[in-house]
């Protein structure tokens, strides 16, 4: 008889979007699921070990200080359930580190996703959207990441309330992503402790609109829509890139431009009739060349495999 039927478990794939918080004006409360993704595949192991590719492969392969390590044994950790100890993992991540594209929240995800398969703790999508949000402190990427599509989401005393739809899978975005990364908790460092009335009610007026021009595939009420006063004025000195993008908010090919979560990443919506090309060489003129460009869609929510 086999004394470490933990070891027996099935093995799980998990495939995880990019999300991009905010978009403007919903700060803490709007999120964009993206198409690059965080791939977990994990199995039962007698210690932890983890196979890497993809970006920041290096980091991403460490398993000390692993984010969805982290998270798997802290779940674990609090349910008092058996479960294996350790897991043989292997990644292949495309989502870019520290750079406002949910990559922390697509690990804490991860982690909670792993804890609930191999521990049998039977979570639904709100449990594992909650406790990963806990964990994050803000359930925008969070939510946005495991439903997928445009999510917009609210913390109520621990619990999360979410709605969420797809969004049109037709606009294409574009990505713009410096060098150096910039830790969420420095960015958050950056806003005020409190707003004048009209900045809130500028931004309350945008959020709404927002919401509709996601919902009703209106790409002409970004211009309005992405912009915002509650946080990206404070961080546009910690993020060069904003500066040098917001102007083309006026350029009939761009719909809409918007510091993607925290930064420093900016996301720029394309106008209907504009190409990537013509896209990327309008952004690399303001940018120059040194700057990634990576075209992204609206993508699903998270996906699980049993292997
Ligand atoms: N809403 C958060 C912020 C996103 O702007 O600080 C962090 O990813």
């Amino acid at each position: 008889m086999n004394e470490r039927p933990e070891l027996e478990k099935r093995g799980i794939r998990l495939k995880l979007p990019a999300t991009s918080a905010n978009l403007g004006p919903g700060f803490d409360a709007a999120g964009l699921a993206l198409s690059m993704h965080l791939t977990v595949e994990a199995w039962p192991a007698e210690e932890w070990s983890i196979e890497a590719s993809g970006r920041d492969a290096k980091i991403v392969g460490k398993v000390d200080g692993n984010l969805i390590i982290e998270t798997y044994k802290k779940v674990i950790e609090d349910v008092w359930v058996e479960a294996p100890e350790a897991l043989r993992l292997r990644i292949d991540n495309d989502i870019p580190l520290g750079m406002g594209c949910g990559s922390s929240a697509a690990a804490l995800c991860a982690g909670v996703a792993l804890a609930d398969h191999f521990g049998e703790l039977g979570l639904g999508d709100v449990e594992i959207v909650e406790e990963a949000s806990r964990r994050e402190g803000h359930p925008d990427n969070v939510a946005a990441c495991w439903y997928g599509g445009f999510t917009v989401s609210a913390e109520v005393g621990g619990r999360v309330e979410a709605a969420t739809f797809a969004g049109n899978p037709g606009w294409q975005m574009m990505l713009a992503m410096q060098k150096a990364p910039l830790a969420t908790t420095e960015a958050r460092a950056l806003l005020p402790g409190s707003y004048s009335r009209a900045d809130v009610v500028f931004n309350v007026q945008r959020a709404a609109l927002l919401t509709a021009a996601f919902a009703q595939g209106r790409l002409d009420l970004l211009r309005v829509a992405m912009e915002d006063r509650l946080h990206q004025p404070y961080r546009e000195n910690a993020c060069p890139l904003l500066k040098k993008l917001l102007p083309l908010m006026k350029e009939a090919e761009i719909a809409g431009v918007a510091l993607s979560g925290a930064g420093p990443s900016v996301l720029v919506v394309l106008a209907e009739e504009t190409t990537l090309l013509a896209a990327e060489t309008r952004i690399a003129e303001l940018v120059g060349e040194a700057v990634e460009l990576v075209p992204v869609r609206i993508a699903e929510g998270a996906s699980k495999v049993l292997l």
